[in-house]
């Protein structure tokens, strides 16, 4: 990223760069992530109705997120500022509009219940005058481009896990069966059935070990650095990565075998980091757990599907993507 930037590997090395946040590291993403997504998003500091086309905009900011920051005509990054100008345009006239909708005192949601939307939430701050305008659109943003391809590739990946490892799968449904036969035919999720999904949940983690949806994260030395025998001067950038501990038998025996029953037992702190650590922990892990739970139940138990191509090829853009979208074949269960 044409900055000096030391990467670092092992639990140590993670506990120490992740817990010193503010102290003698800050985050720190590449430019080309902060233009576009913006200045006034929480990243740089310490239910919105999705019109058609827009989520094509949006993957075109996404797109640009870690490509180098040259606008040129035709480059990715001089695309990917232009997708960002669109969405900004749109943000801006569906926060106004909210704002109207809120000193009009229309306070409900479409179902007559309380507007607790967090663009709700973010636009009476707004009213209040505890954030600006520009602050509300660059956390939208930030939150789309931290939620999106993180969370499908999450999910992608679990299923192409548990297509290739049968016995896994067969596990996974009893456990979704168990599920649905404390239920009545028509009764939804709760959030109790939630938490009965630990193998669902150990199937994620062990895909997201293997294949992890960021490959690690910045930060910049704000003092000079001692660790390990080494000095890293003040300016400097350090990369933490998922790939150093994910696959280290110092930490995970058989690295390379896809092996769920691993989070049986408590793994050590800063060596599964899919989710970073410390004081900038996802601020969406919780939601990410939740949104992988809920639709692989719902996949599972519903319909039967299977993996077009088994062996897929994961590019790497520079996060991971299967090369062909993953097309699966489908088909309801009853
Ligand atoms: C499987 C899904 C996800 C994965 C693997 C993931 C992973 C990560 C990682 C590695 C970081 C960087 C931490 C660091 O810089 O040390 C991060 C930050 C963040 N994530 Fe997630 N994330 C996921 C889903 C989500 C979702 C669903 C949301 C919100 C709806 C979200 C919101 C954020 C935000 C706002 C930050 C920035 C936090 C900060 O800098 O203080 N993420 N995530």
């Amino acid at each position: 990223m044409g900055e000096p930037t030391v990467v670092v590997c092992g639990a140590k090395a993670n506990m120490f760069f992740m817990s010193n946040e503010f102290k003698l590291v800050i985050s720190s993403w590449p430019t080309s992530s902060v233009e576009l997504m913006g200045k006034n998003s929480i990243m740089e500091k310490k239910g919105i109705v999705v019109k058609p086309g827009l989520l094509e905009t949006f993957e075109g900011v996404l797109e640009g997120a870690f490509s180098p920051p040259f606008k040129f005509p035709g480059s990715k990054f001089s695309r990917a500022i232009s997708a960002r100008m669109k969405v900004q345009k749109f943000l801006v006239e569906v926060i106004r509009e909210k704002r109207k909708e809120i000193e009009f005192g229309r306070v409900q949601n479409e179902q007559g219940k309380l507007d607790e939307s967090l663009l709700s939430r973010l636009v009476k701050a707004m009213i209040r005058g505890e954030v600006s305008e520009d602050e509300v659109v660059d956390n939208v943003v930030l939150l789309v481009f931290a939620a999106h391809d993180t969370t499908s590739f999450a999910i992608a990946m679990t299923f192409r896990m548990l297509a290739q490892h049968p016995t896994c799968y067969s596990l996974l449904l009893q456990e979704h069966a168990n599920i649905m036969s404390d239920k009545g035919p028509d009764e939804g999720l709760s959030l109790e059935d939630t938490k009965k999904m630990k193998y669902t949940w150990q199937v994620a983690r062990e895909s997201m070990r293997l294949f992890p949806p960021i490959f690690g994260s910045f930060r910049k030395a704000i003092a000079d650095i001692e660790f390990d025998g080494f000095t890293i001067p003040k300016g400097w950038k350090v990369l933490w990565t998922t790939y150093g501990t994910h696959n280290s038998p110092e930490y995970f025996k058989e690295p390379q075998n896809f092996d769920p029953s691993r989070f049986e037992e408590p793994v050590q702190p800063y060596a599964f980091i899919p989710f970073g650590g410390g004081p900038r922990l996802c601020a969406g892990y919780q939601l990410a757990k939740l949104n992988i739970l809920i639709f692989v139940h719902y996949v599972v138990t519903k319909y039967n599907w299977s993996l077009v191509d088994h062996d897929e090829p994961i590019v790497m853009d520079p996060l991971p993507f299967p090369s062909k979208g993953m097309p699966i074949k489908i088909s309801p269960k009853f």
